[in-house]
């Protein structure tokens, strides 16, 4: 009949459009959940008149723990199950960077948690900072490194390892050490730390970092804060004024593009585990609060992006970002984005 052909082809729209969500921002803000964040994923989870699951990922420039960790944490937050299978945070995609590098030095947030996620991505040879001013601690002339910071360190001989790589995977709680063992590395020979190269660009180890934000919202009431991009462009900065040479890097996360690609990997697999198809939905809206990361990058991918403000952005009503708008308009909060979404679609 006319009305089951009308359900039909409503189902059939259902799963040809998929949401991914920035989580600073627009689902939460730290700690807290956005309240409308809950409905939203409600809705989504079948709570809608098609009682039909409609496929989301988060997109997340954030990370410092592992992926089961977050994911656990967020799942309470949000009164929502959130599965690893629908979950990227910025370093996700650096596992693939294990295969290359064995001994690296990884940066950001506490020791341990970052140190558990290097060795559950297959790196071999992890060192934090930490571990390196608790074997030395004069490396960093302005630090004072306590008992309480031994308690997760790993010191070990640090004058015999040959570092491969080093990577940023979240932002830093000691920018002076983390500064000073970076540059120390950059400029070594052969990744040795008390060694300086003679040609610092012969043997220069390669710097990864997870993303490039330059700010993100959290509960201060002020302006946005500073996070990994700002600390990026203070090294190279650094590297530039000690050696005279540009800093080459690779940066991951939003916008970068190879982001968006792994993101349709994962869309992919999620459409297969909730709906049986393995195929990419046609119509992907991002939710972002963030114009320079979320917004930009998804309408270089083609994606519809909507434009949330609760973060970052805080234009006024009918206002959208002058440098990279949201293509499909500009919303209170994730809900209203969800609900926009959804009328247009089904
Ligand atoms: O440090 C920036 C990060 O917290 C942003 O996360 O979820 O807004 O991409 P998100
Ligand atoms: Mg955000």
């Amino acid at each position: 009949s006319q009305v089951q052909d009308m359900s039909s082809e409503k189902v059939e729209a259902a799963k040809n459009m998929a949401f991914a969500f920035d989580i600073d921002g627009v689902l939460a803000h730290g700690p807290e959940p956005i309240e409308e964040a809950k409905e939203a994923l409600k809705i989504l989870n079948g709570d809608n008149e098609l009682g039909i699951k409609i496929p989301y990922i988060l997109l997340t420039n954030g990370g410092g723990k592992t992926e089961v960790a977050r994911c656990a944490q967020l799942s309470e937050m949000l009164e929502a199950p959130i599965s690893t299978d629908q979950f990227i945070q910025s370093h996700t995609p650096m596992q693939a960077l294990s295969e290359y590098y064995e001994t690296v030095l990884v940066c950001g947030g506490e020791g341990y948690k970052v140190r558990e996620v290097a060795e559950t991505y297959g790196f071999q040879n992890v060192v934090h900072p930490k571990d390196i001013l608790a074997w030395d601690p004069t490396i960093s002339p302005w630090r004072s490194f306590s008992e309480a910071d031994r308690v997760d360190a790993k010191p070990r001989d640090f004058s015999k390892m040959k570092f491969d790589a080093i990577l940023v995977f979240a932002d830093s709680y000691d920018y002076a050490t983390d500064f000073q063992i970076i540059m120390d590395l950059l400029i070594s020979e052969d990744g040795k730390l008390l060694t300086k190269a003679e040609d610092p660009l012969a043997s220069r180890i390669p710097i990864y970092f997870s993303q490039g934000d330059l700010v993100f919202p959290t509960n201060h009431k002020g302006l946005p804060r500073l996070t990994q991009g700002a600390f990026r462009i203070a090294i190279e900065a650094q590297y530039k004024a000690l050696t005279g040479c540009e800093l080459e890097r690779v940066v991951y996360g939003k916008p970068e593009r190879a982001t968006y690609t792994y993101a349709d990997e994962v869309l992919k697999h999620w459409m297969e585990e909730i709906h049986n198809e393995n195929r990419l939905p046609k119509n992907v809206y991002m939710v972002g609060d963030n114009p320079q990361s979320d917004i930009i990058g998804g309408n270089m991918y083609g994606w519809n992006t909507c434009l949330v403000r609760t973060g970052v952005f805080k234009g006024k009503e009918g206002e959208n970002d002058a440098n990279n708008p949201a293509n499909f308009g500009v919303f209170n909060n994730v809900l209203d984005a969800v609900k926009a979404a959804i009328r247009k679609e089904l």
